[in-house]
């Protein structure tokens, strides 16, 4: 059994679907190939900086334990590598988390953290760079295309090792909020297929 801790700090509609693929009972003609749910993973703690945040919630519906963490103990003292190690996490997923993870942290979990954005990295990343800001970036440039990146966690924001992208057209009539319903729908198509090949070792880590 591997276990992901999800750390989110907003809605959580990720976190949702990842809780969601993860727990769907398989059928015996469900495979791991077709990216359909597998027994072997659990989502076995959510991690939020913000007590009043949607995941929060999400956690609580799902009977999943959830980790509140605060900034001075995250930054300055242990990132909370013991609390994580504790629950035996074996791949952190960040999905919607917005701190920069210390570098402390990355080096307990080598290649063992991936992040989601909302664009097609290299592109409208970095620190600032989230939500509906990428969303009006992607159309003050008058972009036809955007879309989202999953990629691995390094010491520099929205800039490590890219594992999958996947495109949507931007129309011409699109505002912030209509192309983020659109990459949103790719986010929730995608993370939780790429995350269960990564973890079951279909695409290398
Ligand atoms: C997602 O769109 C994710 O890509 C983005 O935050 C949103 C969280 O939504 N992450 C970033 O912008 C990271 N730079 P959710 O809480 O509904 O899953």
């Amino acid at each position: 059994m591997k276990k992901i801790a999800v750390f989110a700090s907003g809605a959580g509609s990720n976190a949702a679907q990842i809780i969601d693929h993860f727990t769907s009972p398989p059928t015996p003609l469900h495979s791991v190939e077709k990216g359909e749910q597998n027994p072997l993973i659990e989502v076995a703690l959510i991690v939020c900086n913000k007590p009043d945040a949607g995941v929060v919630k999400i956690a609580a519906r799902e009977n999943i334990p959830c980790l509140l963490i605060e900034k001075e103990k995250f930054f300055r003292v242990d990132a909370y590598i013991k609390e994580l190690k504790e629950k035996e996490i074996d791949f952190i997923v960040l999905a919607g988390f917005l701190w920069k993870i210390p570098v402390t942290l990355i080096k307990a979990f080598p290649g063992r953290i991936i992040n989601i954005h909302p664009a097609l990295l290299p592109k409208y990343g970095g620190k600032g760079m989230y939500g509906q800001y990428v969303h009006q970036a992607v159309l003050d440039n008058k972009e036809t295309e955007s879309g989202i990146t999953i990629h691995y966690v390094d010491e520099v924001y929205d800039h490590g090792h890219i594992i999958f992208q996947a495109t949507c057209p931007v129309l011409t009539n699109d505002t912030a909020a209509s192309l983020a319903k659109r990459v949103a729908a790719l986010e929730h198509a995608h993370f939780p297929r790429v995350i269960e090949q990564l973890i079951s070792g279909i695409k290398p880590l």
